[in-house]
């Protein structure tokens, strides 16, 4: 990792995109739908913006797209597909990187705020994006709701894959609100490791984040087809603006 490209490096960029399921047009589409929506006709800022998951169709829609990303390995995946060379990438740090202009909406999708395995780093990255926002812009976040429920008590470890080349678990250190996940599998005969410390939060507390940067709730879902958020809700799709001046 002394690459500077945290846990996203060559190795995983060289593979990201095998994710056959997170790139299906299903799950693609209309997470584009609402940001082409949200865009209103204006720029959209990605924070994490990887290989161009959602940023190249979201530029294919016409809303111009800028991103922030850590790992140089990821960005120069993005570059090197069509249309790549149209997203400009600015490496760095989500939570303090700055970009020239502002956007009418920003967007941190697939549980990467999590990524930010501090409270001060996440409440840095809300004050960051409400920066970056015009008047009455918004930023959206997915991530999931953490699953402490799937804990028994007294246990700290969930499984999330139990395959046959494959395992995973979820580590929970609950006084911390940290959450690692491990990754084991099989290649070539001998057992990867890969293990990725996250950050948990409960939408109240990103509130209370977004409320810090001086921006409220317009909406929560559980998912971007605009399904309602309840206490069985695994995940949640939230916006908040930035009030219009
Ligand atoms: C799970 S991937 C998501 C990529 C893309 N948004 C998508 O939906 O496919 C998380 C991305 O966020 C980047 N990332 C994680 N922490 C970051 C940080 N603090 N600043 C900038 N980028 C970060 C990673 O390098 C990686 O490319």
């Amino acid at each position: 990792m002394d690459d500077g490209d945290g846990y996203f490096d060559e190795r995983v960029a060289a593979t990201y995109d095998d994710d056959v399921e997170m790139f299906d047009p299903a799950v693609v589409d209309p997470v584009v739908d609402v940001l082409v929506e949200l865009a209103g006709g204006g720029r959209a800022l990605e924070l994490g913006i990887g290989t161009g998951r959602i940023a190249l169709p979201l530029a294919q829609r016409g809303v111009p797209v800028h991103g922030i990303e850590l790992s140089k390995a990821m960005a120069a995946r993005l570059r090197a597909k069509p249309g790549g060379e149209d997203i400009g990438v600015t490496i760095g740090d989500f939570a303090t990187t700055t970009v020239d202009g502002t956007f009418s909406v920003a967007y941190l999708v697939f549980n990467t705020i999590m990524n930010l395995t501090t409270q001060a780093g996440q409440v840095a990255c809300f004050r960051n994006v409400a920066a970056h926002l015009e008047p009455g812009g918004c930023f959206v976040v997915e991530v999931m709701v953490p699953e402490l429920q799937r804990l028994p008590p007294g246990e700290t470890v969930h499984p999330f894959h139990v395959g046959g080349t494959r395992w995973g678990f979820d580590e929970y250190d609950v006084a911390r609100q940290g959450l690692t996940s491990h990754h084991f599998e099989i290649v070539d005969g001998c057992i990867e490791r890969t293990s990725v410390p996250f950050r948990y939060a409960w939408p109240s507390e990103l509130d209370l984040m977004a409320q810090l940067a001086g921006m409220r709730l317009r909406e929560r879902w559980s998912g971007w087809r605009r399904e309602p958020f309840t206490s069985d809700s695994r995940q949640h799709v939230s916006v908040w603006e930035k009030p219009a001046v």
